[in-house]
């Protein structure tokens, strides 16, 4: 009797245990981040430094030398000078190391190469450097993971919201930090022009920043998002509650943001409502430079966030609008249809006035010169993030983003980075690589999509082929975003006619030496199939450094189709 009570209980004693484990274990992958020091934002030194880094493409010059910053390989090997803990990077791309081919062609590739070695050097200082990334092939990780003891947590994004990893920032010391345009390639520090700040000893901002980067971490191995995010994750600062910290000797209010909303813990600000903000929040001006803007989701629907508020801006506010739009081999021919339609809304109303311009066409066929930043100035605030401004890449991808605006008395404005930002915008808007929309005439960037004798061969293409997505039966639209996908390490071995290549793809990318005939054989409605299957196929070269071109063999065919 007193035995079988006492197993009885036994029984019920493991069942609770049990109970409690399983409990525990829930709460654990649901939330994922314990153990760590908690930080609070008092412990905050009052004076934040912010400098504004660029990458300037060596071909590229601008006749206004006054507003140049601090090169952005110098600000990350600063940052890495500064670093005495941790350093934590997230970055849409790994590709720092150039093939020698690469850097025999660009010079500043080198500086790709340099700050890997620096990666790689932390180790020998004790310094921790962590990455998060939603690539699972990158042999550069690979390698900093097995022989420089870097930790490298590998989120899938296609399993937890069908994006990716679009996210560029680095945070060091949970003090210093970098956000911005670049990703950790080597063309962001040699090719491409690129903005972003990197902000010393502001540790509350760092923290927020440092907490986008542990949410990221912990995704590691899930399959889904978890329902409930830790405490540890919630920021300090958001659009309601911004910081009021000192940068520059100045008090500014600023927050951080992140994308896509299955990633926002509680009173996280996404990027769309800071974006939101600091359109609404503008009295004079807003000044946007971004790769694309295309106000549509999936090409399926309209898509009004951005769009609505900036036209709400230019007729209930009169505030003055600049877009600065990047013209390459993607701009969607939409994109001036929806341009015209934002400047029509101004036609024969007084004081409305909506620009735009697009930047870097296509010199002398190269493709050099792409303008990759991201972000927006207005005459009260500044917002740099991580996504272009299309529908889709708000919903799915995932990007963080700054937010610093200003009191209106400041009193030296000149001096604000609100200021320093919108004098960098006014360089590039007035420089020769930024020419206006003009009447009846389409610039050059989108022409290209009626190249016939590229996209039949180019459908064949490894880098461009889409699994599943061969030929005819393409029954959606493209996937805009998937650009960052492309990259894989390049070959190091070279053709002697690789050059000759290039030259000539460059050729027919700007369509130029396309008969007209060839042009002729295409239909409207095959049209927009054509350009998907084109654009799957050039976005993978697009961006690409020299190698890449050869290593295509879809353009060894399109090459030898048009000679
Ligand atoms: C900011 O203040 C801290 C502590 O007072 C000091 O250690 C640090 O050097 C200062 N940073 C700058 C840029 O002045
Ligand atoms: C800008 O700098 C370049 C080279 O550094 C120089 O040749 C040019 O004269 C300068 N332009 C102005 C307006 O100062
Ligand atoms: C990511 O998740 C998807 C969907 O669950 C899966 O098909 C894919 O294999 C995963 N990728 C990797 C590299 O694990
Ligand atoms: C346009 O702006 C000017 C100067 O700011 C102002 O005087 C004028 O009344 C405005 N016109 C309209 C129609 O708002
Ligand atoms: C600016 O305005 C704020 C309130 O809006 C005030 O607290 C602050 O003292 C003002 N600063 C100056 C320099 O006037
Ligand atoms: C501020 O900048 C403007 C033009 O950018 C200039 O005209 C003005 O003199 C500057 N003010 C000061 C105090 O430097
Ligand atoms: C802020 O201060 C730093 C260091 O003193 C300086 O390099 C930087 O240009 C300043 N930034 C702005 C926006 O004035």
């Amino acid at each position: 009797m007193s035995f079988l009570q006492s197993q009885q209980k036994c029984i019920v004693i493991f069942a609770l245990v049990c109970c409690f484990a399983v409990l525990l274990a829930l709460i654990f992958s649901a939330v994922d981040f314990w153990g760590e020091d908690e930080e609070t934002e008092e412990e905050c030194p009052r004076n934040c430094s912010i400098v504004l880094v660029e990458n300037i493409p060596a071909d590229m010059l601008f006749s206004d030398n006054s507003t140049f910053h601090l090169p952005l390989s110098m600000g990350l090997n600063f940052l890495l000078d500064k670093a005495q803990e941790d350093v934590e990077i997230v970055s849409p791309q790994w590709f720092l190391g150039p093939s020698d081919y690469e850097s025999s062609f660009y010079p500043a590739a080198r500086q790709g190469k340099d700050l890997l070695s620096k990666l790689q050097e932390l180790k020998n200082k004790r310094i921790q450097l962590k990455i998060s990334t939603g690539e699972f092939d990158s042999a550069e990780l690979k390698a900093l993971e097995d022989y420089h003891d870097a930790k490298v947590h590998k989120v899938n994004m296609t399993a937890l919201t069908k994006g990716q990893l679009h996210s560029s920032f680095w945070v060091v010391d949970r003090k210093h930090f970098y956000i911005g345009s670049a990703s950790m390639d080597w063309r962001s520090l040699a090719t491409k022009k690129e903005l972003g700040v990197v902000v010393y000893d502001c540790k509350p901002l760092a923290l927020d920043l440092h907490k986008v980067f542990n949410l990221y971490w912990g995704l590691q191995y899930k399959t889904f998002v978890p329902t409930f995010w830790s405490k540890r994750l919630f920021p300090f600062f958001n659009k309601d509650k911004p910081g009021n910290l000192v940068i520059n000797r100045t008090t500014l209010q600023t927050y951080i943001s992140s994308s896509p909303a299955a990633f926002i813990p509680k009173d996280r600000s996404s990027d769309l409502e800071a974006i939101s903000s600091v359109i609404s929040g503008a009295s004079h001006f807003i000044y946007i430079s971004v790769i694309d803007y295309l106000p549509l989701l999936r090409m399926e629907s309209y898509w009004s966030r951005i769009d609505g508020l900036l036209r709400e801006a230019l007729i209930l506010r009169s505030v003055h609008v600049r877009l600065l739009i990047s013209c390459w081999e993607e701009t969607n021919p939409l994109t001036f249809n929806f341009i015209w339609s934002l400047k029509s809304l101004c036609m024969e109303k007084a004081n409305c006035s909506l620009e735009a311009k697009f930047f870097g066409l296509q010199r002398d066929g190269g493709l050099g010169g792409m303008n990759h930043n991201r972000f927006m100035v207005t005459d009260k605030a500044i917002y740099i993030g991580n996504l272009d401004w299309v529908g889709e890449e708000f919903g799915n991808n995932a990007g963080a983003g700054l937010v610093i605006s200003h009191p209106a008395n400041v009193t030296d404005r000149n001096f604000t980075v609100v200021e320093q930002l919108r004098a960098v915008f006014e360089r590039d808007w007035f420089s020769h690589y930024a020419v206006p929309l003009q009447a009846n005439k389409t610039p050059v960037c989108t022409r290209q999509h009626v190249d016939v004798s590229v996209f039949s061969k180019a459908s064949h293409a490894p880098y461009g082929a889409q699994p599943g997505r061969t030929g005819q039966d393409d029954n959606g639209p493209a996937p805009l975003r998937n650009r960052h996908k492309a990259d894989g390490p390049t070959l190091d071995r070279t053709t002697p006619h690789e050059d000759g290549l290039r030259k000539m793809s460059s050729q027919s990318l700007t369509n130029e030496q396309v008969p007209e005939e060839e042009r002729a054989g295409i239909k409207a409605k095959d049209l927009a199939d054509e350009r998907a299957r084109v654009k799957n196929w050039k976005q993978s070269i697009s961006e690409d450094p020299p190698g890449r071109w050869a290593e295509s063999s879809g353009f060894r065919e399109m090459a030898n189709g048009s000679l």
